[in-house]
């Protein structure tokens, strides 16, 4: 059933940035797309199926741009380290696991059900090298109902034994394989190409992959300017690079033709950036990641000023929570951070704008997607706030606010993603 109406206090952004509110408003979700807020119901809605809310709020659904399923599994542990040795010591071995589809099935079983249950609607994810694990995590997304990109990841070289493609021309036709084996099987899940980061990705590989990108019209995603000793050695590995991006650019796997995502960009320079809005590259910003594993600090508020494409992201395991919610709360308070101990020429993110990222910011990258706006696909999250006890009145707006500091998925009420009620 994808005509009906919702009737309770909706919320979303608009398009210059600030955040509407709707009280006691109609929604109206026509053949799985948004027809529009409405005060009164208009005569020609009348006859749709109507769920009366109540006193709840509906927001859009979220988008989180950059997850690693994998790492799911060891959430909230092993963040005593900076990105190398973290991967080193605990992301890789984890990893390396899901080449065991028993362990693939347990584990992704797990994390598509908390996707499912959280305040995402949207999602791009990592895999891992393991070409049958991922496309069981596929299925299980699938049948999620939620709508996402998943990556089979390339990694050739620097690299442990356990978790490295033999070379360049086993990981591409391993690749190649996969985008065949799913790229139209299903509604709702699609492949997007997924070279881990330079270090681990020869030229060779990079090369193909770019070939694959235009060939079969595949989404890329990826790693940017995370980390100092990630992006030093970056630097000693392609000598004639012009920056980061550019070991990316050189292959075609920097936007432009195919859409492409590039998570953290915390220390990105001008020129990168420069070419990033050009090409339309999507920015993965992962407050949480980068607080944990000590990269830094993005200076998003600039960026969103700056015109580029900005999007929120858990990042799980560097971030250590799918709670978008708490994504957007940690967004804020790092660049709080940021203005008050390093530069006050880039204001703190606000409220508006953390929300802003966390729906038409990465909902962009699936379309129509993130706003209760006419012809956008129909995602919703209700919310049902009343166990959050207050001794007075709120405005909605007011109850909004403190939804994103104090709400997870315990307070959601329903959820639909395109018209589908998934939850
Ligand atoms: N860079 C390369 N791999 C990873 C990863 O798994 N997580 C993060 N945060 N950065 C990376
Ligand atoms: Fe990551």
């Amino acid at each position: 059933m994808k005509d009906f109406v919702l009737k309770g206090n909706i919320c979303f952004s608009a398009k210059d940035g600030t955040i509407e509110c709707h009280p006691n408003s109609y929604v109206v979700c026509e053949d799985g797309l948004c027809a529009g807020v409405f005060e009164r119901l208009p005569e020609q809605y009348a006859n749709l199926p109507l769920t009366d809310c109540g006193d709840q709020l509906l927001i859009p659904g979220l988008s989180d741009l950059h997850i690693h399923a994998p790492q799911f599994s060891f959430r909230g542990l092993g963040m005593d380290m900076e990105l190398l040795d973290w991967l080193n010591t605990y992301t890789f071995p984890e990893e390396s696991k899901y080449a065991d589809l028993g362990y693939a099935d347990r584990a992704y079983g797990q994390f598509a059900s908390q996707l499912k249950s959280s305040l995402t609607t949207r999602a791009v994810i990592f895999g891992t090298i393991h070409a049958p694990a991922t496309t069981l995590l596929m299925e299980k997304l699938e049948d999620s109902g939620i709508v996402s990109y998943v990556g089979k990841v390339n990694m050739d070289r620097n690299s442990p034994d356990y978790l490295r493609e033999a070379d360049a021309k086993a990981s591409l036709d391993a690749t190649e394989q996969w985008i065949c084996d799913t790229c139209s099987r299903f509604a709702n899940t699609h492949p997007i190409l997924t070279p881990r980061f330079v270090p681990s990705c020869t030229d060779e590989l990079l090369a193909g992959l770019g070939r694959l990108s235009e060939q079969y019209k595949i989404p890329v995603q990826s790693h940017l300017s995370e980390n100092y000793g990630e992006i030093q050695w970056v630097k000693e590995l392609l000598p004639d690079a012009k920056f980061y991006g550019d070991a990316y650019d050189r292959f075609g796997l920097f936007g432009g033709a195919q859409p492409c995502i590039m998570a953290h960009c915390v220390h990105s320079g001008e020129e990168e950036l420069a070419l990033m809005k050009e090409r339309g590259v999507f920015i993965a910003h992962s407050p949480l990641s980068n607080s944990n594993l000590a990269s830094g600090v993005a200076p998003v508020s600039q960026y969103m000023e700056q015109g580029l494409r900005v999007a929120l992201a858990s990042d799980v395991a560097g971030g250590d929570t799918l709670n978008m919610f708490a994504v957007m709360a940690g967004a804020i308070r790092a660049s709080k951070l940021r203005w008050r101990l390093l530069d006050q020429e880039v204001k703190p993110l606000s409220v508006d704008q953390a929300f802003y990222i966390a729906t038409r910011g990465g909902g962009e990258f699936f379309g129509k997607v993130g706003a209760f706006e006419p012809g956008y696909e129909f995602d919703c999250v209700v919310l049902d706030d009343s166990t959050i006890v207050h001794p007075q009145e709120l405005s909605l707006r007011a109850r909004l606010d403190r939804c994103f500091y104090l709400s997870d998925d315990r307070h959601i009420a329903a959820k639909y993603v395109r018209g589908n009620k998934i939850l």
